[in-house]
């Protein structure tokens, strides 16, 4: 517990051993499930946590409360996940007079998680706009669909210029990370919000011209300092604007042929200055990180075997994920591999050819099981067309 102003206190949970945050994410540094106490006449709590750590929270919980006796009025449900509604049972168990307030669809949607539990007696449904009195604190509620799920609001506390910004502004880390934000952040946002682009620009705009010096998000960090840099990153990856001018080389090989072929590109490329080359080896690391990347990254150079009549899955695996994060507006080169029938790169700009604004460049280069010295004029002509 800690305090980020003297009514608010940070009531969070830390998770440093789990394996997959959503069942999917690597998590190496953990995660937190953020809550917060607003300590006022009435006392409030924003959000519960993943009931892996339910019991932290209500110890931290009970610390905030400290011998007065007082007991939460309301606990504000922004985001309906179960990362941040798991403990809600624990917390109607010990406050049962506790206000559960939310928008009309996160009600809703509780009662598909919590299915025995009455909330009609302590549900306080709230509108885009409302606002609630604690005492000295006034706390605005914004709505905000489908970030990241469409019963998602967030909490400006007007008083002190707290934005409590549920998923937004969150990051795969732990809240006292001194990692620096941007790299998990973006990670954090391009694998779970990023499809949502549209939506994060709305509730961007809605947040334009309001007051506030802290935002509290639902995992990682509060961030107090620089506020600037943050809402220019998350302008800019909701817009699926890349950050960097540069090349991300995505390869996935069997024997290495591929791998070869994509280590020869990246290196024209940085020869002929084609800005930051990251070179992604698809099958050895997580998807996730490659996702981040392609945010990122101005351009993609894809490198694929031929494999059952398709592409490799880890290199199918990346590019449907770029296709349901909605990442557009990208410069692509392609190169396929396959020692009888190559097909690779029809298959990839097929995929590529679902997405907005993808250009796909020439030369498509195509090498027959390993590289050859006949391959390379190709492959310069194809680092040149990517500049
Ligand atoms: Fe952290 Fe969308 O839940």
């Amino acid at each position: 517990m800690h305090k980020l102003t003297p009514l608010i206190s940070f009531i969070g949970a830390e998770d440093d051993n789990i394996d997959l945050f959503e069942g999917q994410y690597p998590v190496p540094a953990g995660i937190s499930y953020n809550s917060y106490i607003i300590d006022d006449d009435a006392v409030a709590v924003v959000d519960s946590v993943d009931v892996r750590r339910c019991a932290d929270w209500l110890t931290s919980l009970e610390e905030a409360l400290g011998d007065s006796g007082r007991t939460p009025r309301y606990l504000i449900v922004q985001h309906v996940e179960p990362d941040h509604s798991g403990s809600i049972r624990a917390f109607i168990e010990r406050y049962p007079a506790a206000g559960i307030v939310s928008t009309a669809k996160a009600a809703a949607m509780l009662r598909n998680f919590f299915e025995d539990i009455d909330f009609s007696e302590r549900s306080v449904i709230v509108s885009d706009g409302d606002e609630l009195c604690l005492g000295r604190t006034v706390l605005r509620f914004i709505t905000a669909p489908m970030v990241h799920w469409p019963e998602v609001m967030v909490t400006l506390d007007t008083t002190e210029g707290v934005l409590f910004s549920a998923d937004a502004f969150g990051s795969f880390a732990m809240s006292r990370s001194g990692e620096a934000w941007d790299a998990e952040a973006r990670r954090y946002y391009t694998n779970i919000v990023g499809r949502f682009g549209s939506s994060v620009q709305s509730l961007m705009k809605k947040l334009t011209g309001l007051s506030f010096n802290t935002v509290a998000p639902l995992h990682g960090p509060v961030l107090t300092d620089n506020l600037a840099h943050y809402w220019k990153l998350y302008d800019r990856w909701s817009r699926y604007e890349p950050e960097t001018d540069g090349v991300l080389v995505a390869y996935a090989s069997v024997y290495g042929g591929t791998a070869e072929a994509a280590r020869r590109l990246a290196s024209m490329l940085e020869t002929e200055g084609a800005g930051e080359v990251v070179l992604f080896d698809l099958c050895r690391h997580d998807v996730s990180y490659a996702v981040a990347e392609a945010f990122r990254l101005s351009k993609m150079v894809l490198c694929s075997v031929t494999y059952d009549g398709d592409i490799f899955p880890a290199m199918h695996d990346f590019l449907h994920h770029l296709e349901r994060k909605n990442l557009r507006g990208r410069k692509v080169g392609l190169v396929e591999n396959g020692s009888w029938a190559p097909m690779a790169a029809g298959i990839m700009a097929g995929m590529l050819g679902k997405m907005k604004d993808m250009t796909v460049v020439e030369p498509v280069v195509t090498i027959r099981s390993r590289l050859h010295h006949d391959d390379t004029a190709a492959m310069r002509a194809l680092a040149k067309a990517m500049l």
